[in-house]
């Protein structure tokens, strides 16, 4: 493996990575058995196996089929200390979190059971870990703008709490400008703006357009297929708006990792970064990630840190955080 030692020390910063996606098979069965709910799997062996998804929504199946275990506050403490722990141990120092309320909400679990849950977590995981994070809360592209205003509004007691809100789950014939004044309210209750655009995904460019143009996000998720209109290439850099990959993510969902737009994007000046988006059904947790570009033919250790930089640039860290960090990448 190319460039080891200096993928295992760099200091990693994630602000692309959705709690619910990194529900390990292990804690599945025993949140199943503490909640008294019967999975269909005999085996954490066999959960793997039934990964079989070649798509977004192949994936999004089993991704919420998977919440169900999720019920207590203390689930979604257990939920995120696993992966505080998992991605410390790859090196990761700084992390801007994905939830999604309304994946529980819908099912009966309250907003302030999930987030008391993670809070928690998050304040043991800067105390024992020394990881510092902050929650982005995502709305449901394929639920009704209606219910996402809901929930904006459902979350501005927990406002400390949540830096920023973000749009996910399926993509396919739900456009951004769909949930337009859910996200200019939330702008004005003083929350950051990200928004997915998956890879690949019929309507691409024009989301792209909507979300970077109309809806002035400071970041897409995903995004990569911006390559394909310059006009927007050069849009994202003169806004220094960055993109949140997630090369692992990407070979499931698409048929490559999506590396070599990476690297052709960063070389046209934008800021790019790399993540996990759902290790635990993907198979990489931040590290993974980084290794799997060190990997790629050309990419050197300058790169490795540029991408580094690139996140801390756009992550919504205090600016006393981002100095600690820029020190500790500099220090490497
Ligand atoms: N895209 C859309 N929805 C999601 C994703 C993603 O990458 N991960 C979890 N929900
Ligand atoms: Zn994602």
């Amino acid at each position: 493996m190319a460039h080891e030692a200096l993928v295992q020390a760099l200091p990693k910063v994630e602000l692309h990575v959705h709690i619910e996606g990194t529900l390990e098979p292990e804690l599945k069965f025993k949140l199943a058995q503490r909640n008294g709910i019967k999975l269909p799997f005999s085996s954490e062996q066999e959960v793997k196996d039934s990964y079989t998804f070649n798509d977004l929504a192949s994936f999004l199946d089993a991704y919420y089929d998977g919440m169900n275990v999720l019920l207590a506050s203390e689930d979604f403490y257990d939920l995120a200390m696993a992966y505080y722990r998992k991605a410390a141990s790859q090196g990761l120092r700084y992390a801007e979190i994905f939830f999604d309320p309304q994946a529980h909400t819908c099912r009966g679990v309250s907003f302030h059971t999930v987030i008391s849950g993670l809070r928690r977590a998050q304040l043991e995981a800067e105390q024992t870990l020394g990881v510092f994070s902050q929650f982005i809360m995502c709305f449901l592209r394929d639920f009704q703008p209606e219910y996402a205003m809901a929930t904006l509004l459902e979350s501005l007691p927990y406002k400390q709490w949540i830096v920023g809100v973000g749009l996910d789950s399926d993509e396919t014939d739900h456009e951004p400008a769909k949930f337009a004044a859910v996200f200019a309210r939330a702008r004005r209750e003083g929350y950051q703006l990200t928004m997915h655009c998956d890879v690949d995904i019929k309507d691409s460019i024009e989301h792209i357009r909507q979300v970077i143009e109309d809806i002035q996000v400071q970041r897409v998720d995903h995004g990569t297929n911006v390559v394909e209109n310059p006009a927007l290439v050069k849009y994202l850099v003169e806004h220094r708006i960055g993109l949140t990959s997630c090369p692992i993510s990407n070979l499931w969902i698409s048929e490559s990792d999506k590396v070599e737009l990476v690297k052709q994007l960063v070389a046209d000046g934008v800021l790019v970064t790399i993540n996990s988006d759902d290790p635990a059904y993907f198979g990489g947790y931040i590290g993974d990630n980084f290794q799997r570009v060190a990997d790629h033919d050309g990419v050197d250790e300058d790169f490795l840190r540029a991408l580094v930089a690139n996140a801390i640039e756009i992550s919504w860290a205090p600016l006393a955080v981002k100095q600690r960090l820029r020190e500790e990448l500099a220090a490497v």
